[in-house]
């Protein structure tokens, strides 16, 4: 369903029954149809907000633009990242989410944005759960990121991130005051059946 107020992303809204709400944010080539199957593995009651990213390389969606792989257009990361931080609060009053029971699930290129969100200072929701994400840019100064929680999923062996980049995402958001989890697992770029598991069972022990 398309509202005026979200109408800048196109993006699906699935209700639940326990009052939490995942944010879905798909990886390149993704959309709004993407993730929503992730998130009853995650947490079957949930609400589900899933938004398509509005760049396109080669005709597959992004949340943001790149140079090359891994080399991000930082003045276009730094628009879009607030375009979407004005649509979530859109959405958030929209649908009526509670921001302290808002979990970003981001994969790829969505847990990059995600991560843009988090080091930027303009993420309404209060924990995440970030699948192969890297530093989406240097802060020249770190937000105050006490209320959050956050679980990164990364891979040893992941051809697209160096581990020494998540890692320094993961100190990046500590240092920021962030409760932070980093899992490694003995893998690459795609997901683990495991690791959602685990995922499931970390949001769940922080649930309110
Ligand atoms: C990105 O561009 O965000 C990362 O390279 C991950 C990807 O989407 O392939």
């Amino acid at each position: 369903m398309m509202t005026t107020k979200t109408a800048g992303f196109a993006h699906r809204w699935m209700e639940g029954e326990n009052g939490h709400t995942l944010l879905l944010l798909h990886g390149t080539g993704g959309d709004e149809h993407d993730l929503p199957g992730l998130g009853p593995a995650l947490d079957p009651q949930a609400n589900l907000l899933s938004p398509r990213g509005k760049t396109l390389e080669n005709g597959m969606p992004r949340f943001f633009r790149r140079l090359a792989e891994g080399v991000f257009d930082l003045k276009d990361l730094e628009f879009r990242t607030q375009e979407l931080a004005e649509w979530i609060a859109a959405a958030l009053e929209e649908y009526e989410v509670d921001p302290a029971r808002l979990t970003a699930i981001g994969y790829s290129n969505g847990a990059n944005i995600a991560a843009s969100l988090l080091v930027s200072g303009k993420a309404a929701f209060s924990r995440a759960i970030l699948m192969r994400a890297m530093v989406p840019f240097e802060p020249p100064a770190l937000p105050d990121l006490r209320d959050k929680r956050i679980l990164m999923l990364s891979g040893t062996r992941d051809p697209i991130i160096e581990p020494a980049n998540s890692q320094r995402l993961a100190d990046l958001l500590q240092q920021a005051g962030a409760q932070i989890t980093l899992r490694w697992s003995e893998t690459g770029h795609g997901l683990e059946q495991r690791e959602i598991s685990g995922a499931r069972d970390w949001l769940a022990s922080g649930s309110k």
